[in-house]
């Protein structure tokens, strides 16, 4: 409503100050300047009104009223500006380019010994076993004991267990959970267990105080070597390639009789020998065997009726093998570099 126009110095005044007004901020001060109940120079222009000869007071009060509404629209007017050129402002600094590329996420990727040992698994899931784990911190008895391996037995050297406190120790294998199983169901049992086991080995290349087994149990009726062998063999195949081949060496493992350790065939060089197998053509996997009578006596399987093979191997050294990594160290160190590779 500033239409009708009024002469005065107060307006003149106010449209110099408004010249330089470019912040809200600003105009909140001229606002108070002029329009302030306790200050304001209109205000105090109102409030002399009274001094004014009467006959004066009408006119002089209908200009200032009406010089009141012009400043107020002008002040109204001038903010609507500035906050339209602010809002302006913001929208250009926040204003997003979508064409252009975005911001990389760094990521890293499924751990190499988790990626074969979920291989693993899936294997042995479409060959009929289920998947089952046991607990790290064992007693003696499962750990030992009940797997045939009496008192005095290299495999309870100091050298190589972790002892805790309470008579429990940091399970050396997987073997331990054979026992578990067995002493919760009867057979048939077809059981496979990944898992991590402890030993006290110093670090180094190929060596590490924890790494991964996965064990494998099967017990039945008629379960003989044949079955054994045949598994192990699907198991190769489907694992790596079906030229894969198997080599049984006797070995003598407590928890099993006969007991063997197993090779397969290079997966390199197919069994002519490369870097890889160091030039013999075949990688070491782990130890098999029937399960030893006295293992099946401990749970209270009628060993009469029921016989059982099992396999442990090493996690770890397929992974190196796999992925032709020559330091066990890198799979620990977790560095992000190494990691994304796979
Ligand atoms: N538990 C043995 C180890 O860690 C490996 C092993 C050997 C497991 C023979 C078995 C087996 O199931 O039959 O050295």
């Amino acid at each position: 409503m500033s239409q009708n126009a009024v002469e005065h110095p107060l307006w003149d005044a106010l449209l110099e100050d408004l010249k330089e007004a470019s912040t809200l901020a600003r105009l909140t001060e001229i606002r108070d300047k002029y329009l302030s109940r306790q200050r304001g120079l209109l205000t105090l222009e109102m409030r002399r009104l009274g001094e004014l000869p009467r006959e004066r007071r009408p006119e002089a009060g209908r200009v200032l009223n009406q010089l009141k509404q012009n400043i107020e629209s002008e002040l109204d007017r001038r903010q609507k500006e500035l906050s339209a050129l602010r809002r302006e402002a913001q929208l250009q600094s926040e204003s997003l380019d979508v064409t252009l590329p975005g911001y990389r996420l760094p990521h890293g990727g499924i751990h190499p010994i988790h990626k074969i040992q979920k291989e693993m698994e899936n294997v042995l899931v479409g060959m009929g076993f289920t998947i089952v784990t046991g607990p790290e911190i064992e007693t003696d008895y499962y750990n030992f004991e009940a797997l045939n391996i009496p008192e005095g037995h290299p495999a309870r050297d100091d050298q190589d267990t972790f002892y805790l406190t309470g008579g429990m120790l940091l399970r050396t294998h997987t073997s331990p959970v054979q026992i578990h199983i067995m002493e919760a169901q009867q057979p048939p049992l077809r059981i496979a267990v990944p898992g991590r086991v402890f030993r006290r080995d110093s670090v180094d290349a190929t060596h590490s105080p924890m790494f991964h087994q996965l064990e494998v149990l099967v017990v039945g009726e008629g379960i003989s070597m044949a079955h054994l062998k045949g598994a192990l063999e699907v198991f190769l195949k489907r694992m790596f390639s079906s030229e894969t081949r198997l080599r049984f060496r006797p070995s003598f493992f407590p928890f099993v009789e006969p007991g063997a350790e197993v090779d397969m065939s290079c997966i390199f060089c197919e069994g002519d020998g490369c870097r890889v197998c160091k030039k013999s053509g075949w990688i070491e996997l782990g130890g098999a065997g029937m399960v030893h009578p006295r293992v099946l006596e401990k749970v209270g399987y009628d060993t009469e009726r029921f016989t059982g093979f099992a396999w442990g191997m090493g996690i770890d050294r397929l992974a190196l093998t796999r992925y032709q990594v020559d330091d066990l160290r890198l799979f620990f160190e977790n560095d992000i570099r190494f990691l994304r590779q796979f």
